[in-house]
């Protein structure tokens, strides 16, 4: 056994407790992630359960033996059929030719001279999903009050099964497991892309395997209407096909058209059949119909439901549309009309009706909705959006159910009983708990898996603005403790979203949700007290293994090595870190390392400008991608700058050192490295400390027109003895972008005759406003800028 399997081995042997966070203990060993083949002996859960203990030996699960069915008391006992479908399904060895006996008083079966080789036992001391386990040599006990409690022990039962010489066997244990949350969601967008019913099914698969019980199915949007609704065949006759999609990145100007009609929908009963295979498995579909905003597709089937007669086309390109559901009588009898049939194919409690994202162009411009304000006393635009969600929310309520919607249903008033999903962070989800309504967390910084998990990830096309890592899910933490007790109560769980423009296919989708979707399934499962990234590492190698086994890729980006940075003075120095118990190997001229490359000892500096690329690298092979990371130290180096006027809050990048902390901002401008300043230009004075010679000044900027980021307009350069009386010493002038460009890094080189100075202002003047070709032409344009280095 290698060395480091068998330490992960000892920690797991002795219990689930929180292995300690040492190097050797974190890490991954790297045979498994070269796909050679581990088999751990004992192995944890993933989520981690509430309590787990080891004992000596193992269970041999025999093809044939007795099956006890026992309660606690007075009530029904689990059923021997049940129990041999959920076998079945997980993968469990076959127990159709036991012997059943009961159901019997757990008091008799004690009395019971025959042993039971499984013993099932009802008793409501348990909760309605949790479950207690008892595995020795002889015999396997499960305890449960639900099923649901059964699947869930059953689950775990799963992720341990060890098959040796032909036989199958569990270790010997105990453990005790509840759900931290009652709603641990995953969501998938099927309109942007379609995903075939098979594919949803493995989603679901894949869900039940870790323990969600909530799939919340995005089913309409500007792109695609996706389900078939009998009173109006247009919704997807018309609705779900697209005439062509935009190729590429919407960032990535100039837009270009792939020409290919696209699209798909389920029929009602391929929904009746996923909802029901969901429910099998402990999951509730929780469908989402987005109104008033996202409907485009709708239009274009039904263009009288807008406020202006169209025609309308179904979406080919991403983003959020001015053509909305118009709130007229006519809207409010189709959307009832289709929510009836909605109705009729979801049984669960809470229905989305999105609510998110509705521009106020057309409203304010349609005298129909004048009409409505008129009639109903609303004075603003936005109470046109609160009427239109709260008919909606009374009709649901008529009918049973309960309103769920994104937070922006928070800003005119909330339907009675609503629920609130949180995704522009978790503000709107503290906000409404304070108000005592409960609350779904799906903050777009922590639990939007299509943003990109690391560098390799950005490169590979996957659009975002801000990376998200796995193990930022796994700190992510839903009720967080600015809410009192009571307001925490209201926190119901959180979801994981999975927005798919840029996702178009099955085999595309898995390293997106992989395997972040294990750490979201430990943060809304597990206790949080217990939470420990590197145990949690630990156990995920085998699970890596297992979806290997089933074909599904994963995302690498957590085995990349992480790159740090700190300041030491004037000095920029690196740091090296991984997860994989590979040596590690960098370069500094921005070529790909290898095992020839620097091996790393320690924190090392840079000196000048130098592109550092790292791996781990087992076996001449690299263990991830090594993206390059840019930094550069100069005479400016850790210096504080003095500012005009402040950068925006949305974008500080660390604040008054964010350039000059040796660190140079990439592509994905929520790196942390930007500095992004609106309605202002930059400028900045830099005290050297000392009279110093200088002779070039640098700064980078980006251009992102996709994300209204432009070029500046020019920069200068003026020195100073005193910090008084600034002289210019240099300026060029950047042209403006006359069309469309791809998204670039800039740098800005201005160089003068070599002289001494003291004080260095540095002005940076922004573009003005977007261009007449932009989309936003005539608003204002962001300035991002980032490292000024100083030579
Ligand atoms: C959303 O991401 N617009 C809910």
């Amino acid at each position: 056994m290698p060395l480091l399997l068998s330490l992960i081995f000892s920690v797991a042997c002795q219990s689930q407790a929180p292995a300690p966070a040492t190097a050797e203990a974190s890490k991954v060993p790297s045979a498994a992630l070269q796909n050679e083949n581990i088999s751990a002996p004992e192995r944890g859960i993933i989520p981690r359960p509430t309590s787990m203990s080891w004992q000596a030996g193992r269970f041999s699960w025999q093809p044939e033996g007795t099956l006890c069915l026992s309660v606690a008391e007075k009530g029904e006992a689990f059923t021997a059929a049940s129990f041999q479908k959920a076998v079945t399904r997980l993968g469990l060895p076959d127990s159709s030719q036991w012997q059943v006996r009961g159901p019997i008083a757990t008091a008799e079966s004690s009395d019971n001279a025959e042993p039971c080789d499984i013993s099932l036992r009802r008793s409501a001391e348990q909760g309605a999903e949790a479950y207690a386990i008892s595995v020795t040599q002889k015999q396997l006990e499960i305890e449960a009050a639900t099923d649901l409690g059964l699947n869930w022990a059953l689950t775990s039962l799963s992720q341990l099964l060890q098959v040796d010489g032909g036989k199958n066997y569990l270790p010997a244990m105990r453990l005790e497991d509840a759900p931290r949350f009652s709603y641990r969601g995953m969501h998938l967008d099927v309109g942007r892309h379609f995903y075939s019913p098979a594919a949803v099914k493995r989603y679901l698969d894949f869900l039940a395997r870790y323990k969600f019980n909530r799939f919340h199915w995005h089913l309409t949007e500007d792109q695609g209407w996706r389900i078939e609704i009998k009173k109006y065949p247009r919704l997807t006759s018309v609705g779900s096909m697209r005439k062509e999609t935009l190729v590429g990145l919407y960032r990535n100007f100039p837009h270009e058209y792939d020409g290919t009609p696209t699209g798909g929908f389920y029929t009602q009963e391929e929904v009746k059949e996923i909802v029901a295979y969901a429910a099998e498995r402990g999951i509730e579909v929780i469908p989402e119909i987005e109104l008033p905003g996202h409907s485009l597709a709708a239009l274009a089937a039904y263009p009288e439901l807008g406020c202006t007669p169209g025609p309308f086309e179904v979406a080919t390109t991403w983003g959020v549309f001015e053509d909305v559901f118009c709130p007229k009588e006519e809207t409010f009898v189709f959307l009832e009309n289709v929510l009836q049939e909605v109705l009729e194919l979801f049984p669960s409690s809470m229905i989305h009706i999105g609510g998110d994202e509705v521009p106020p162009d057309r409203w304010q411009e349609s005298k129909e909705v004048a009409a409505l304000m008129k009639r109903e006393g609303l004075t603003e635009i936005p109470e046109v959006q609160t009427y239109f969600i709260n008919r909606i929310g009374a009709y649901l309520k008529s009918q049973g159910r309960t309103l769920i919607g994104w937070d922006e249903i928070l800003e005119g008033g909330l339907p009675d009983e609503a629920v609130v999903m949180s995704w522009r962070g978790q503000e709107g989800g503290l906000t409404a708990a304070r108000q005592g309504a409960r609350v779904v967390m799906a903050p777009n910084d922590f639990t939007y898996f299509n943003q990109p998990q690391g560098e390799a990830d950005a490169e590979s096309g996957s659009a975002g603005s801000r990376f998200l890592p796995l193990e930022k899910v796994y700190g992510f933490e839903p009720a967080p403790d600015e809410l009192t007790a009571e307001e925490k109560k209201l926190i119901l769980g959180a979801e994981g979203c999975v927005w798919t423009e840029y996702i178009p296919t099955e085999a595309q989708l898995w390293p997106k949700v992989f395997p972040r979707l294990l750490a979201l399934s430990e943060v809304l499962w597990s206790t949080a007290e217990e939470s420990n990234y590197h145990d949690f590492i630990s156990r995920l190698s085998p699970e890596l293994l297992w979806l290997e086994s089933q074909g599904v890729e994963y995302g690498r980006d957590f085995l990349a090595v992480k790159q740090t940075s700190s300041l030491s003075g004037a000095q920029v120095v690196v740091q090296l870190e991984s997860l994989s118990d590979a040596p590690l190997y960098y370069t500094v001229d921005g070529t790909e390392p290898s095992g020839a490359s620097l091996a790393y000892e320690g924190p090392f500096v840079i000196s000048g400008d130098q592109i550092v690329r790292a791996a781990a690298v087992q076996k001449e092979k690299l263990l991830s991608g090594a993206s390059p990371r840019n930094y550069s130290a100069h005479l400016a180096t850790g210096l504080e700058l003095a500012y005009a006027e402040t950068w925006s809050e949305r974008y500080p990048a660390g604040g008054a050192l964010a350039l000059t902390n040796g660190r140079r901002g990439s592509l994905v401008f929520g790196d942390g490295n930007w500095q992004g300043f609106l309605d202002t230009d930059v400028e900045v004075v830099i005290e050297l400390g000392q009279e110093q010679q200088v002779s070039q000044v640098e700064v980078g900027s980006l251009t992102s027109p996709g994300d209204w980021i432009m070029p500046p307009r020019g920069v200068r350069v003026l020195l100073s003895k005193d910090g008084q009386k600034f002289e210019p010493v240099a300026e060029l002038s950047v042209p403006g972008l006359a069309e469309p460009t791809p998204p670039a890094l800039n740098a800005h080189l201005l160089e003068f005759s070599p002289q001494k100075t003291r004080f260095i202002k540095l002005v940076v003047e922004r573009t003005l406003e977007l261009p007449a070709w932009h989309p936003g032409a005539g608003k204002p344009a962001w300035l991002f800028v980032d490292e000024v280095s100083i030579r």
